[in-house]
């Protein structure tokens, strides 16, 4: 065979693999490795590399192999801009991750550390190969420093599109987002067969770890779909948002609407009564440049709210109580969930609205147990590390250590507002009197009128926003339909804001 012919049979196998893929994925719901890169590149812009990279000899013949080793990988376009991406082929070994495999993953892990390029991993994976043992974990391990080195510098991404078993969970779990699909795809340590084996326990995939389970329960998960092709076209859009590394300016979008007609309606949105809850994603996009906001972690702790949108065509970073879901309150997932967004923000240098309206840390016995003293200790951290331009409008609530933490003046807010509507206090009205005024009240007659009538004067002399701006710990008490143009006037001049921190290896957050 000459050298002409070795080429179009080596071509000719990668096409056998392509149309085995085909039959085999398809009849499971799902799409193959290159279809799902042809839905996340631009049309014609990928550019693959290894594509005849064979796989490891092992002492176990392993005859089911393929050119490429079960991966794709390579560079292509997402919006014109350079990403590199990896989708692991189930069809072959069960995607499972050799050593040629988990090498190929690592060269394109390198170049977009080198290049400073976002990564996307597509995972369909049994894990590591068992056939090549120690090998396989190596390779594995090599990945995951990869990953923890691309960390704060270029955005990563895993979208988990069938199993992601073992090894193969953690990788996605040291990048920035988890993208599932509903019902193909799942993510556990360790299955259902061993989990029955081990504490006889009765559970299927999707109960143990489906899309679902993990974007509401354990929070793995940042975004679930119904399909492949919604998901990949979700991380396009997440993508527009993200600057390409920790050192490009972020991108800017020249389309700018905005809801211009409904800004009067932010000064009635509050209800009369404090214990109404209203709907703060409504106050987001109100605020925000029309139909740009995207909510990162939709299904799990629903009582705060986090995600991006554009104010005047520039990325922010929203994080905002929910009086709708417990009342606002913050728990354990509620932290964990505002802490890891902060963070990603500040890493990537993505400036922050925070919208406050929340009566404190969430009470129990399950929370203290669980210890929400270091979970919202680590939101605490994450806002006051943070030193990208950090913006709150406390729309209603801000009792106590709830205050503090959601980046208040001393924490390092660079502008706090407060609309007429705010109540600032150590804690709420009836709490407050109850403690203060106990033995008055334990001696009043009229008991119920003396309490109400001291609710309303703690009202109106303590929790309003009136005391923190004559303190300037508020920078102004502004009307709500004002706000959207405050805050892009604010923004604009905290757009040089420069910080260099003290040299240190890194902070102790509370893990
Ligand atoms: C080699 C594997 C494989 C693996 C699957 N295959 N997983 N080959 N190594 N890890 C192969 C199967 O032998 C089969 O080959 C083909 O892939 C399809 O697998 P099926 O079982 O037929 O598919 P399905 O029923 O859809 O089940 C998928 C699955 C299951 C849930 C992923 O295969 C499974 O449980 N695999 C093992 C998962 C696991 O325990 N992995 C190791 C984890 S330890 P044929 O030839 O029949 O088509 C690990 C250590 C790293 O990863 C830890 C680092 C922190």
């Amino acid at each position: 065979m000459n050298q002409k012919e070795a080429f179009e049979n080596r071509l000719n196998s990668l096409r056998q693999t392509e149309e085995n893929a085909v039959q085999k994925q398809h009849l499971k719901g799902k799409l193959t490795a290159r279809e799902r890169l042809n839905i996340l590149f631009d049309e014609g812009s990928f550019f693959e590399i290894g594509a005849f990279v064979e796989p490891y000899q092992t002492t176990i013949a392993d005859k089911k192999t393929a050119f490429g080793d079960g991966v794709v990988a390579g560079r292509g376009l997402v919006q014109g801009r350079s990403v590199f991406a990896f989708a692991q082929d189930f069809t072959v070994s069960g995607g499972s991750l050799g050593f040629a495999h988990g090498n190929k993953i690592a060269q394109v892990q390198d170049m977009a550390f080198k290049l400073g390029a976002p990564i996307v991993g597509l995972i369909d994976s049994g894990g590591a190969r068992i056939q090549e043992g120690v090998r396989s974990l190596s390779a594995y391990a090599t990945i995951f420093r990869n990953n923890v080195r691309s960390s704060g510098i270029i955005p990563q991404i895993s979208v988990i599109l069938g199993p992601a078993a073992g090894g193969a969970v953690y990788s996605p779990a040291l990048t920035d987002f988890v993208f599932m699909t509903d019902k193909t795809s799942f993510m556990f340590v360790t299955g259902p067969d061993v989990i029955k084996e081990v504490l006889n326990e009765d559970v299927d995939m999707e109960g143990l770890g489906g899309g679902n389970v993990h974007a509401s329960k354990s929070g793995v998960a940042h975004f679930v779909y119904d399909d492949e092709e919604h998901a990949i076209l979700a991380v396009r859009k997440l993508l527009a948002y993200l600057p390409s590394n920790n050192f490009e300016p972020l991108p800017l979008s020249t389309n700018v609407q905005f809801y211009e007609g409904r800004q009067e309606y932010l000064d009635r949105i509050i209800p009369d009564d404090a214990n109404r809850p209203y709907d703060v994603k409504e106050v987001i996009q109100i605020l925000l440049d029309k139909d740009t906001f995207f909510e990162v972690h939709e299904k799990f702790a629903a009582n705060i709210m986090v995600g991006f949108g554009r104010l005047n065509g520039k990325t922010i970073g929203v994080v905002a109580n929910q009086p709708k879901v417990l009342a606002g309150t913050l728990d354990i997932n509620a932290s964990l969930k505002g802490a890891r967004f902060v963070r990603f923000c500040d890493a990537y240098n993505i400036p922050l609205l925070i919208l406050e309206d929340v009566p404190g840390f969430l009470p129990g016995v399950d929370q203290e147990h669980s210890g929400i003293i270091k979970h919202g200790a680590k939101l605490l951290f994450a806002f006051c590390e943070a030193t990208v331009p950090k913006i709150t409008v406390i729309l209603r609530k801000s009792y106590g250590g709830a205050y503090i933490v959601m980046s208040s003046k001393n924490t390092g807010g660079d502008f706090n507002f407060a609309w007429p509507t705010a109540e600032i206090a150590v804690m709420g009205p009836a709490g407050a009197v109850k403690i203060v005024h106990r033995s008055e009240l334990s001696k009043a007659e009229n008991r119920e009128e003396l309490e109400k009538a001291l609710i309303d004067k703690y009202k109106n002399d303590i929790a309003n926003p009136f005391r923190a701006e004559e303190l300037g710990l508020i920078d102004e008490v502004i009307k709500p339909s004002d706000t959207r143009n405050i805050l892009i006037t604010a923004f604009d001049i905290l757009s040089n804001k420069q910080y260099s921190p003290l040299s240190k290896k890194h902070g102790n957050i509370p893990l």
